[in-house]
């Protein structure tokens, strides 16, 4: 039977972040791969190609192709930026401090909720194009800069436009419980009561997110609100995620973890109790190099106790205006081997397979695997550990989502 591909890609090197293929990588050196219908049909050796028709072939004149990165964490969409606090931290403020004082996530709140919809999308696609010309198709954006009801629900409305008309898979995540609205000063549970009996219903109605995230710190909410956050979202059949244990040990991942969590984010300040429940409940570690880096954290991670309970370590830029005003995968990749002493091979994971299993995608992309969705990036580079080596200097030469080329 002859094979009838849409795109045949010969001549490359596949790092398919495949585990059931035992080389780093999952990697097929002098490998071929086909595309019907937006989904890879055929993944292999050259040499094994059986008899096939192909509408377009592209060769890659041995070129690395790796998935398509998935940026599991991103605040995306926001308006204006934080230059000025930055300045403010270098001079020895802490985020906490400015935080307190009405700066940090508020001040961005009040410059978002000033801003009409299409600015936002205008700012925020400007981010995006930078983050695709690094190998993004797959991206999770996060409300959180709004704290009413109708700001969650215009950037929700800009995301799922975003994932729309951008050629990019865009996962909605509610953050209502991301910081106290200044209109509720000193009043966080009338706030929580707004979060989840006014927000989750109507967000959930108008299907506007794929999940429900909380900020639990101390300059933010407590595990007590975040658990009723967490039981509205289940009410609502929404999965949860949480930022946790980012500034300090809150006891939020164990709450995520009996709830089922997708994923907990951060985990600066987390200990092995923790580490277990996450592996027992199935959860994901996002990773934000990011953040620890800006907030010149001095606390790591605990990867070694992650490997040893064997839970799924994945990396995301965190794109914010606060903590983390990045836009580079790639710089994500090398600051998690550099700082946290992820091998090159687990930070690509990270920002591929790891990142969509922490958004309940591994059915559809994140490895380069039969039936999944032709997300790809293809990379002129000798060798997949050079993503994780360079900063700068690494040229991307083509990228499809769904088998469908761009920019
Ligand atoms: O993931 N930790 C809380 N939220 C963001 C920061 C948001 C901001 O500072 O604007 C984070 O780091
Ligand atoms: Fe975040």
């Amino acid at each position: 039977m002859t094979l009838q591909f849409d795109t045949l890609f010969i001549n490359a090197n596949l790092a398919t972040m495949n585990p059931d293929i035992d080389a780093p990588y999952g990697a097929i050196e002098n490998g071929a791969l086909g595309v019907k219908n937006g989904r890879i049909a055929w993944i292999g050796a050259v040499r094994d190609l059986p008899e096939y028709r192909a509408s377009k072939t592209h060769d890659c004149d041995n070129a690395w192709i790796t998935p398509g990165f998935v940026d599991c964490h991103t605040h995306l969409i926001f308006e204006g930026n934080r230059a000025k606090e930055f300045e403010a931290r270098l001079k020895g403020d802490s985020y906490e401090k400015i935080a307190k004082a009405g700066g940090g996530i508020i001040s961005t709140v009040n410059a978002t909720r000033a801003m009409r919809e299409s600015g936002l999308y205008h700012d925020a696609v400007l981010r995006l194009s930078d983050m695709k010309s690094q190998g993004i198709t797959t991206i999770e954006i996060k409300s959180g800069y709004g704290l009413n009801l109708e700001t969650e629900i215009k950037m929700l409305n800009v995301a799922k436009k975003i994932g729309e008309y951008e050629n990019v898979r865009v996962c909605t995540t509610f953050l209502g419980a991301h910081a106290l609205p200044p209109e509720y000063k000193d009043r966080p549970d009338d706030y929580i009561d707004l979060v989840c009996n006014d927000m989750i219903p109507k967000i959930a109605e108008l299907g506007l997110a794929d999940a429900v995230d909380g900020f639990c710190e101390n300059i933010a909410f407590s595990t007590a609100q975040i658990r009723r956050v967490f039981k509205a979202a289940q009410k609502y059949g929404l999965p949860v995620k949480l930022h946790a244990e980012q500034l300090s040990h809150q006891g939020g991942t164990k709450l995520a973890a009996e709830f089922g969590a997708l994923s907990a984010d951060h985990l600066e300040y987390i200990d092995e109790d923790d580490v277990k429940s996450m592996a027992k409940a199935g959860m994901v570690a996002v990773l934000l190099p990011g953040a620890f880096y800006y907030l010149k954290e001095t606390q790591k991670p605990p990867i070694d106790l992650f490997r040893k309970h064997g839970v799924p370590m994945a990396l995301a830029t965190d794109c914010n205006p606060g903590s983390s005003p990045i836009t580079s995968p790639l710089l994500i990749l090398n600051m998690a081997c550099t700082l946290f002493g992820f091998t090159p091979e687990e930070a690509l994971a990270g920002m591929t397979r790891e990142g969509a299993k922490s958004l309940g995608l591994s059915q559809k992309t994140g490895t380069l695997e039969i039936n999944k969705s032709a997300d790809l990036a293809i990379w002129a580079i000798e060798h997949p550990a050079e993503l994780s080596y360079w900063v700068g200097n690494v040229t991307i030469l083509n990228r499809f989502y769904q088998g469908k080329e761009y920019e």
